[in-house]
């Protein structure tokens, strides 16, 4: 609500949200991604300077357009950007590597890391340093992968300081093994987060396409609350939460 939105409850805290979705090299030329647009972690970022916070934004391959919703006059670029009170400041990356990097950087100064981006599960073991050529009729070997290290797992195992809020995020479909709100438990259970936010993809409530509906739950899948509405409806209730947490 505007009454919200216009409360600086979140001065003088330093906040790190992830956004959008890593990228893996397959060689020079290809990755395996996936299509995180980077919306609702731009606008937890936006919701977050809004309220008063020094935000930093760590941008995994978000396209200018969506950057664009940050507030404009305190926009800051690049790993050395200045951060202006109200300001945002981003890191671009690629990678997971480059997340986790950008990511543990970040928090070791910040109140609440919020792991918004679509992490990578899985990266190809070797990345040669030249373009896979086609050999007509000669399919290439299969491409290996190994596993990521779960960076939301990491930042809530290894606080930076007492009272650091870690949440993540978690879009979920029902399945034989449950539906979206016992994978979502599950989940917040497994991550050590102090809150998930599980979004239930697929649904729609009516609100448009931009629109988004969430479950948060705390660490031991308990529902903390609910909301529906846009991405920044989203972001300023995932605020609300982190303020009411003691993690
Ligand atoms: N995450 C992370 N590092 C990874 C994978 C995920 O930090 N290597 C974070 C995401 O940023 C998100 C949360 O973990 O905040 C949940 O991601 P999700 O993909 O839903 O969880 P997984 O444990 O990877 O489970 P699965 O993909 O099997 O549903
Ligand atoms: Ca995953």
């Amino acid at each position: 609500s505007l009454s919200v939105a216009a409360t600086r409850d979140l001065a003088g805290r330093h906040v790190v949200v992830s956004a959008g979705g890593t990228r893996e090299p397959i060689d020079p030329v290809r990755f395996i991604g996936n299509r995180s647009s980077g919306r609702q972690g731009v606008a937890l970022a936006a919701a977050a300077a809004a309220r008063g916070a020094r935000v930093t934004l760590v941008a995994a391959n978000v396209d200018d357009s969506v950057l664009r919703d940050l507030p404009a006059a305190n926009r800051a670029e690049g790993p050395g950007a200045a951060e202006s009170a109200d300001g945002v400041a981003v890191v671009h990356v690629g990678s997971t590597a480059e997340l986790a990097d950008a990511v543990h950087a970040a928090a070791t100064t910040a109140d609440v890391v919020v792991m918004a981006a679509a992490v990578a599960d899985f990266r190809p073991e070797n990345t040669p340093d030249a373009k896979i050529k086609k050999v007509p009729g000669r399919p290439p070997e299969p491409i290996r992968l190994v596993e990521n290290p779960d960076i939301l797992a990491g930042l809530a195992r290894e606080r930076r300081h007492a009272g650091q809020v870690v949440v993540g995020f978690a879009a979920e479909t029902g399945d034989a093994a449950g539906d979206v709100l016992q994978h979502g438990r599950e989940k917040a259970r497994r991550k050590g987060a102090d809150l998930l936010v599980v979004n239930a993809v697929g649904r729609d409530r009516g609100f448009g396409a931009a629109s988004n509906e969430v479950t948060v739950l705390d660490g031991a899948g308990e529902v903390v609350t609910r909301a529906a509405g846009s991405k920044r409806v989203v972001a300023d209730a995932v605020w609300d939460a982190v303020l009411k947490t003691r993690p």
